[in-house]
């Protein structure tokens, strides 16, 4: 057990899906885990593990932002060895090219700050996805024919953003889609030599205004996990 994880040691798998949200961690564990079984509720942020094609996976939940996905990451490495760990969650679309739906394969995570900016000083740390599961996602995603891009994804610290200007630069480099966690959960990966990647579902477009709607967030939500999963056990 640690503070914010009530699991016993050896309840926990050595890979971990990360949605933000706990009541999708349940959802998914329910749809895609056989012998599901809950592991955490300290704080509501729920963990299942499972197994899937006989691999034992748990999937808890972050929370929403960095430092909540900070304290569950640090935990699931230091406390219980986790090695493979990949988010998966929501972003808003950057680019005209990316529409409300696709998934996101993010390669790099830029950021003004993680809860590990103090260590870097003037360094411009530059978070990074694990290339075996980075591959391994991008040739899944391809053999379902999902839409897919892979490339450059911005963690923004605000939703509810008063630095439009912050979310233009990043369009105008190219960056794919906005989340809150993928630069810490890189950046803790590389700490400790873990594999991390992050897998997205398009949910919003900041440039057209477009929505997934509720109804259609399932399905959608579905193709995301599986990428994960097939991508921590080729
Ligand atoms: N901003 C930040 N995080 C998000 C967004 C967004 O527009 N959509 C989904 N996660």
């Amino acid at each position: 057990m640690t503070i914010h994880i009530g699991a016993q040691p050896g309840d926990i798998a050595q890979t971990v899906l990360l949605p933000g949200d706990p009541y999708r961690a349940k959802w998914a564990a329910s749809t895609f885990l056989d012998d599901a079984r809950l592991v955490n509720d300290v704080r509501g942020m729920l963990g299942y593990t499972g197994t899937w094609k006989g691999n034992p996976v748990t999937i808890q939940g972050s929370g929403m932002g960095m430092p909540s996905l900070s304290i569950y990451v640090n935990e699931l490495i230091r406390d219980y060895d986790a090695k493979t760990l990949i988010r998966i969650g929501s972003c808003g679309a950057m680019q005209n090219s990316v529409k409300v739906r696709d998934v996101i394969i993010a390669m790099t995570a830029s950021t003004i700050s993680t809860p590990s900016r103090g260590i870097f000083r003037e360094l411009q740390f530059a978070p990074c996805a694990d290339w075996s599961l980075l591959s391994a996602a991008a040739k899944a995603a391809e053999a379902k024919g999902t839409r897919t891009h892979v490339g450059g994804i911005y963690s923004s610290d605000t939703f509810y953003d008063e630095r439009p200007d912050l979310n233009e630069e990043m369009t105008r480099h190219g960056i794919l889609g906005v989340e809150m966690e993928a630069a810490e959960l890189y950046t803790l990966a590389a700490r400790y030599g873990r594999r991390a990647l992050a897998v997205l579902t398009v949910s919003d477009h900041l440039l057209t205004g477009d929505a997934l709607p509720s109804d259609q967030r399932e399905t959608s939500f579905g193709d995301m996990v599986e990428i994960a999963l097939q991508s921590a056990f080729e």
